[in-house]
């Protein structure tokens, strides 16, 4: 499984033959700048909740691709109407997709769609394929609901956790995250996008992370993972 940090909470992944972006919000992001939205071609497009800056772009790259949409019902039904193509989910519910399996699962945080449609409960995702496990966050605060996670879905070989604080956790609430789903290796996201959001001191943040024998990167666009 391969995966490419493309800005903000945005990641494009490569698993069981097929290509997923989860929460693309490129063309408002001035940090990726280079990356060129008509030329992304994906199968699915994952979406953690409606906020533009998840979900931005979600159609131009889903009309291009002729990608299904991932997310929960309100929001998959918003893009439905739109005409595209989609797969509703709810809290708690597993699929069984051609790429590997997806459960929606809490988070703690708002969702509204950029044009004030309500866009139910915000989640996030467990993404099984090709023997891995990830859990995606999505924009959450910490929440004991993330103890769960290991007991039902088995130990995440990776997590992607919110760190920027401000609109989800901080760096101090995402160690407790990465406790709670028992997972050693971390990617943090939605930080340095703009201003409330900054990680003054990086190497304080990796350093507390460190010091509980876990791996914190602060991926920067482009960066690229194996797993
Ligand atoms: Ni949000
Ligand atoms: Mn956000």
């Amino acid at each position: 499984m391969k995966l490419k940090f493309l800005g903000h909470s945005c990641f494009l992944i490569e698993t069981g033959g097929k290509k997923l972006i989860v929460d693309p919000f490129i063309t408002g992001n001035e940090k990726a700048g280079d990356i060129d939205v008509d030329s992304i071609r994906v199968d699915y497009v994952l979406l953690t909740h409606g906020h533009q800056d998840h979900v931005l772009d979600a159609e131009t790259i889903a009309k291009n691709s002729g990608a299904k949409i991932i997310s929960n019902f309100e929001i998959v039904s918003w893009y439905k109407e739109k005409g595209l193509d989609g797969h509703e989910m709810n809290h708690g519910g597993s699929w069984s997709f051609d790429f590997g399996e997806l459960k929606y699962v809490n988070a703690i945080h708002s969702s509204v769609l950029p044009d004030g449609t309500y866009g139910g409960n915000p989640g996030g995702f467990i993404l099984k394929a090709e023997d891995k496990n990830i859990y995606i966050a999505g924009d959450t605060a910490l929440h004991m609901d993330m103890q769960l996670i290991p007991v039902t879905s088995g130990t995440p070989d990776l997590a992607i956790l919110p760190v920027g604080d401000n609109f989800t956790m901080g760096v101090d609430d995402a160690l407790h995250a990465a406790e709670f789903v028992k997972c050693d290796k971390i990617i943090g996201c939605h930080f340095d996008t703009f201003g409330f959001i900054e990680i003054k001191n990086k190497d304080r943040a990796v350093a507390r992370f460190k010091e509980k024998g876990k791996e914190l990167i602060l991926p920067s666009i482009g960066d690229e993972f194996t797993l």
